[in-house]
Parts: structure tokens; sequence; C-alpha cells
């Protein structure tokens, strides 16, 4: 082959590989886009591409009756976690046989409404945190419409003083409340969820910047392993505690 051959085709195969990879980045950018792109309804849930939950008895319908009420109606300012998220919740509660979950940050109960779904199912509980009374009280009530206040306590306070009382082992670990605050959480509870018990983090893509030092600590250390979901919206943090 000539010189002036072998440079053609050296040319042509950067110019081949160049394409396939710009090809691959965008099919990529439509499954997963970039943060800087999503648009305001992939953040807040509502474009979700899942078909609803569909209930199996009557108990399921008047928990899924009464979250939908709370998402049509409530959401402005309780800054609720999308529906989405909230079957997450429950898939991972249910799956791991959680029979006592821990929230920081109830807000008005939507999502703990969730988590009791899947408790109502493995006799589970809820413990419940919440540092302002008129969302608690709001919770009180919702979680009374739902019908599984049976399911739940709430503790009233700021939860980095509260969280001293909570007798182990935890199975699952929601953060909810002040991002950066995630860090001290973690580790006055890690000590008390359960091996094989999961920590769960909510806003770990809109918030990351708050909580730069849990998303270091929970992806650096041997005995844990995170992955993120949802990354596209505002990003759950799934951590397992290892056996
Ligand atoms: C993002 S909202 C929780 C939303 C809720 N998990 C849901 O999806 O329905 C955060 C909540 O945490 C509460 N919060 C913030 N700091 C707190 C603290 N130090 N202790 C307890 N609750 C706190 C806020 O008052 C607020 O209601």
């Amino acid at each position: 082959m000539s010189k002036k051959m072998t440079v053609v085709f050296i040319v042509l195969a950067f110019l081949l590989l160049t394409a396939a990879d710009a090809l691959t980045q965008s099919s990529e950018n439509r499954r997963h886009p970039p943060a800087r792109r999503r648009s305001r309804t992939a953040v807040t849930g509502t474009a979700s591409q899942n078909a609803p939950p569909i209930a199996k008895d009557q108990n399921e319908q008047t928990i899924l009756g009464q979250l939908d009420t709370m998402y049509k109606e409530q959401r402005r300012g309780m800054m609720n976690i999308s529906p989405d998220d909230g079957r997450i919740l429950r898939l991972l509660t249910e799956s791991i046989n959680a029979k006592r979950v821990v929230e920081i940050g109830t807000s008005n109960g939507y999502s703990g409404i969730w988590f009791c779904l899947a408790l109502s199912k493995t006799g589970g509980q809820l413990i419940t945190h919440e540092i302002d009374s008129g969302r608690a009280n709001l919770a009180r009530k919702n979680f009374k419409k739902a019908g599984v206040d049976n399911l739940v306590t709430l503790v009233m306070g700021n939860a980095h003083d509260t969280v001293s009382q909570i007798d182990e082992p935890i199975d699952i670990l929601f953060l909810d409340a002040d991002k950066a605050g995630y860090m001290d959480y973690l580790q006055k509870l890690l000590p008390k969820v359960r091996p094989g018990g999961l920590i769960l983090a909510h806003n770990t893509t809109n918030a990351g910047p708050q909580m730069k030092d849990y998303l270091n600590a929970v992806t650096t250390d041997k005995n844990l392993d995170t992955v993120f979901v949802h990354r596209y919206a505002q990003g759950i943090g799934i951590t397992l505690k290892k056996r």
C-alpha cells in the first residue's frame, strides 16, 4: 500500500469511529439524559413511562387511593418524592421483607405511606421523623385516611437528636430531610442498620453537591455497596450494608 493510500485509510477509519461514538452517545443520552438537560416534568416525576400500579385488594386500594389524592391535592410545598420513587421504596421494602423502616423527613406522610403499602404485607413498622409540627399533623391525618396509622410512629423534633432513641435492628433507613445532614444521620444510624439492610438516600442527583461527604462515604467503604437509580430525575442512592 502506498503512503498516500495508508493516510486515506487512517482518516476514513477515524471518521467511522467518531461517527459510531456519536451515535452511541446520542442513544445513551436518549435513555439517560444528562442532568443539565433534564426537563421539569422528569424532575417532578410526572413523565413516568410506567403503567400505574394496580391494587390487588381493598387494603391496597385504600392506600393507593389516598396516595393519589395526596399527589393531586397536597404536593405543593410538601417536597414529596415522585410516585415512581414511591414504588421503588415499596418494592425494596417488600422484597427484603423489611420489618423496621426508619424515615428521616416525613413531610405530609407521602413517602411514608408508600412504605406502609409494603409494611402492611410484611407485618412491619415505620418510624418517621419530622421537625415541622404543621406537616407532622397533616401526616397523622393522612396516615389515618390511608388506614395505616397503626403501622406508624411519628417522632417530632430535630432528627439529628431524636434518632438516638431508635432501637436496632433497622432493615431500611430512608434519608429525605436536610441534605447536608445525611452524613450525620449515616454516622449515627449505620451501626443500627442490620447486615443485609439498606440505606436509601433521596435527591442524590439534584442535591448531590450538598451531600458530597455522604456520597463519598457510601461509595468508598468496602462494607457498603451503592448504586444510584433515577439519576435523570431527583436520584435515589441505594446502599447495601454487606453481611
Ligand atoms: C423533602 S421533605 C420529605 C418528603 C417526604 N419524605 C415525602 O416524600 O413525602 C423533607 C422534610 O424533612 C423535614 N426536616 C428537615 N430537617 C429536619 C430535621 N433536622 N429533623 C427532622 N425533620 C427535618 C422538613 O421539615 C420536611 O418536611
